[in-house]
This record gives structure tokens, C-alpha cells and sequence, in this order.
């Protein structure tokens, strides 16, 4: 029996709860700081005097009874609130969770609204569409982010954001198959693959689930994994530019991870979400590579170029030639799962999506990505100044902090209680994020002025 102390704020599971002060009244007053162990979110056997609750029959799902603790964000949500709720008077910064701050550019949100107001005529009127997406979007999709890479139309499915699409990818690959990812790595891919029961259970002596292959990357090996060591995978999941390393892999080393790929038979998972923040001449779709459609699916999203993250609109490209080992296209099973489990995209947000690509659209894209590179600019001179090891940054809206000898939720909170600045601490994308912050690039200019201040107070 499991019961959530009844003297604990909210715990979200929605990251939402991290932007606002969700957890308690704030004109209440004499808010108090609960004491510590009345915040803590425990499972603690109760005794069964206190159980009154009508218990169903059911039994709880094992996989997910393998998941740890919680979400990382909802985690550093509740610490943030409770931060807030010692210090009411502080103004606190949030460069923690990777979400836009900046308003969505007009010419992208009056496409949205003249959808919207449509929808109230007649003649403008659509209910469900086709769940791949609307095809004029799957066209200006393939035409503008894969140009001349012959990726067509009907490869790219289109969705509510890049985080659904990882899990569609999880539910059609099944429980049967063996993963890999990157460690540190975006959490969505390891909680999916526990919850679809590709995994042993979580080894807390080592940090990690047994049987996914964690595909170390730090400063000793450029933030690629050493492919010599890395032992076969049904499916590789690699993100680049990363999060939360905000480093990019080069031609030369997708080359060789495509061609390792190939060797092992395996899918390789490629997130670009954040390629539109790639400044040097690394690869900005995986299919750059040739011989990748033969190997990759790639996932993207329009969250961080468009400010889009409540919106919600992405994409999936499944080209032909991925076949599974009997010879079976992958994009059929792909179609199947989207049109059992989605029934597409909000038509609004697609013709946000469709606004997006129009060459204004474009420019006030990249307008919205060059004002988080500038952010990010101030971050990394912030840290390079005071004599950190600084990584990521220049191709990616996250700076990678070095703590070397630290414990990453130290350094956070250590941060949090001296700077009133939530950052967020690179354990929480893998065992290999110990000893890093991640600071992100996403916030008001003025925001990430007064961060970088407090942070050249506390470190000088
Ligand atoms: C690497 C990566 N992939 C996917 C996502 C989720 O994107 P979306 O908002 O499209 O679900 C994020 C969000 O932070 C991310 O960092």
C-alpha cells in the first residue's frame, strides 16, 4: 500500500507548474516553509488503520513501478517551490527547464488566428484531418528542412510536438527490443523505454537501468561516444545538437555512427530539435549522411524555433527505405501506430506550422533563434569569465557547466539558495551529467542580465 504524505504541496507531473507559483496561495499569509520532511514526497507503507480508500483490483503496471522518483522537471519544480516559499520576497530566475520565454512572432500567430476565425464560417470550417498532417504542411516540411536531401511528402508525419512522436516511436518499436542512448541524454527516451518495458530495473549503486546500453559522452571524448565500446542495440536514440550538452556531432562522426548503425542492423532515433541553433557547418538533418534513410528515423519540432512549446506542433520523418529485418517498411507500422493513437495535429497549430515556413515566417524564425544565441553568448562569457570549463552553447540554447568533484543537485541547490536561480542539475539526464549544471539560453534578456550578475557575485 502507497500512500502520498498528505501534508505535501503538488506534485505536478505537467512541467507547467514550473513557470508559476502552482504550489501554494501566495496572498496567504503567513505561508510557511513546511519542514523538511512534510515536503518530501515519499512511498511510505501505511498503516492500515489509515487506509479508507476503495482499492481497485487491478494491478499496477511493473514498468512503471521500475520508474525513479519523478520526472526531472516536476523534481526541480517542487524545490523551486518550495525556494519560493522561504524566500517569498525573492525574485527568482528560472534558466532551469527548456522553455520559450519570448512572444511567438505576429506573422506566425496571425496565421494561427485567421485559422482560428475560419473555423467559424462555413466554408472554413474542418473538423479531424488526416492524422500524418495536412499535406501542404508535410510538403513545406520536407521542402524547407531537407531541401535537396529527396525526402519526400508522405516520409514526414506531422504531430503535436517531438516529445509524443519519441513515445509513438517507443510503442511501435515494443517491449522486445534493446536501446542505447546517450548519457547525459533529454529524459523522454530512457522513461519511455522503461515504461514500454525494454529495461531491467534502475541500479542505484550505478545510476542506471539494466539493459540499456548508456553511450557515455564528456569532455574526455568531445561528447561522442567511443563507438568501440558500445555494444549492439536494436535502437540507438542520439540527439544532436544535445540536450543538455548543447554540443553538435560533426559530419565526420555521424558518418561513422550511420555507419555503425548499418553494421549492427540497428534504427538510429535522431531528435533534431534544436538544429535551426547549429552556427558552424554541422549536420542539421541526419539524412546529410548517405546511406542514413536506410538506417534513421529522425524526429524535430517547431518548440524552439517558434516558441511553440504550448502550441504544440512537430514532425517525424520515416523515409521508405528503413525496413525492418523481414523486409517490412517501418513507415507502414509508423502510419499504423499515428493513426490508432493520434488523430493529427491541431488544425490551428498547423497553419502556425505552415505560417512558420513562409519566408517571413522564416526569417522571424530565425530572428527568435538569434535572440536566444545572443542569450546563450552572455551565459557562456558569464562562466568562461569566472573560470569554469564551459561545453555546448555554440550550436544549441544550453551552456554545460563543469563542477568537477561536485554533485550536480548540490551545485543546483547551492545556486538556487545563494542566487535565487534555477538552473538544472546534469544528473538528471544520466549517471555521466554528475558534476554539471545545465543553464539555459531560454529567457528575457533582462532575466539572464540579472543571472549572470548574481552568478559573477557568487563565483567571483
Ligand atoms: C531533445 C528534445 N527533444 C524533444 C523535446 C520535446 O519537444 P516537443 O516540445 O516538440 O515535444 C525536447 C524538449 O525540451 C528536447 O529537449
Amino acid at each position: 500500500m502507497y500512500s502520498l504524505m498528505s501534508s505535501s504541496p503538488s506534485i505536478s507531473s505537467s512541467s507547467s507548474s514550473f513557470l508559476g507559483q502552482t504550489h501554494f496561495d501566495s496572498r496567504t499569509p503567513n505561508a510557511r516553509l513546511p519542514t523538511k520532511d512534510s515536503w518530501i514526497c515519499k512511498c511510505v507503507a501505511t498503516p492500515p488503520t489509515e487506509t479508507t480508500a476503495h482499492m481497485t483490483k487491478v494491478s499496477r503496471n511493473a514498468n512503471m513501478a521500475k520508474l525513479q522518483a519523478g520526472y526531472l522537471f516536476p523534481e526541480i519544480a517542487r524545490r523551486r517551490s518550495a525556494h519560493m516559499l522561504k524566500y517569498p520576497d525573492a525574485q527568482v530566475i528560472s534558466l532551469g527547464i527548456g522553455d520559450t520565454t519570448e512572444p511567438i512572432p505576429e506573422v506566425i500567430t496571425s496565421g494561427m488566428a485567421k485559422k482560428a476565425n475560419a473555423l467559424s464560417t462555413l466554408e472554413g470550417y474542418s473538423g479531424y484531418g488526416a492524422e500524418q498532417g495536412e499535406n501542404r504542411l508535410r510538403a513545406a516540411i520536407a521542402s524547407t528542412y531537407y531541401g535537396d536531401l529527396s525526402i519526400e511528402e508522405s516520409d514526414i508525419f506531422v504531430s503535436d510536438g517531438a516529445k509524443s512522436d519519441i513515445s509513438r516511436l517507443q510503442v511501435m518499436f515494443g517491449s522486445n527490443v534493446t536501446m542505447a542512448v546517450q548519457d547525459p541524454s533529454y529524459p523522454a527516451y530512457v522513461d519511455s523505454s522503461v515504461i514500454l518495458g525494454q529495461t531491467g530495473q534502475f541500479q542505484k549503486d550505478v545510476e542506471k537501468y539494466g539493459n540499456i546500453e548508456y553511450m557515455k559522452c564528456n569532455p574526455e571524448n568531445g561528447f561522442f561516444p567511443d563507438l568501440s565500446t558500445v555494444s549492439r542495440t536494436d535502437i540507438i536514440f542520439f540527439c544532436s545538437p544535445n540536450n543538455p550538452t548543447g554540443n553538435a556531432a560533426t559530419r565526420e562522426q555521424l558518418t561513422r555512427l550511420v555507419q555503425f548503425a548499418k553494421d549492427n542492423g540497428s534504427i538510429l532515433v535522431y531528435d533534431s530539435a534544436y538544429a535551426m541553433y547549429i552556427s558552424d557547418d554541422s549536420p542539421r538533418s541526419i539524412f546529410e549522411i548517405p546511406g542514413a534513410k536506410e538506417v534513421a528515423i529522425e524526429v524535430s519540432s517547431f518548440s524552439k524555433y517558434a516558441g511553440f512549446t504550448g502550441v504544440r506542433l512537430g514532425w517525424t520523418v520515416v523515409p521508405k527505405e528503413l525496413l525492418y529485418s523481414d523486409g517490412f517498411p517501418v513507415a507502414k507500422d509508423f502510419n499504423r501506430i499515428v493513426c490508432t493513437t493520434f488523430n493529427g495535429a491541431s488544425n490551428i497549430s498547423q497553419a502556425g506550422g505552415l505560417a512558420c515556413l513562409s519566408p517571413e515566417g522564416l526569417e522571424a524564425m530565425h530572428k527568435v533563434v538569434g535572440f536566444y544565441q545572443e542569450n546563450t553568448n552572455i551565459i557562456m562569457e558569464t562562466f568562461t569569465s569566472l573560470g569554469f570549463s564551459v561545453y555546448g552553447g555554440k550550436n544549441a540554447p544550453y551552456v554545460w557547466v563543469h563542477f568537477p568533484g561536485q554533485s550536480s543537485w548540490d551545485v543546483f541547490s547551492e545556486i538556487l539558495e545563494k542566487t535565487h536561480v534555477v538552473t538544472t542539475p546534469g544528473s538528471g539526464f544520466g549517471p555521466a551529467g554528475d558534476g554539471f549544471i545545465r543553464v539555459s539560453a531560454f529567457g528575457h534578456r533582462g532575466n539572464v542580465l540579472e543571472a549572470c550578475k548574481r552568478f559573477k557575485q557568487l563565483y567571483k
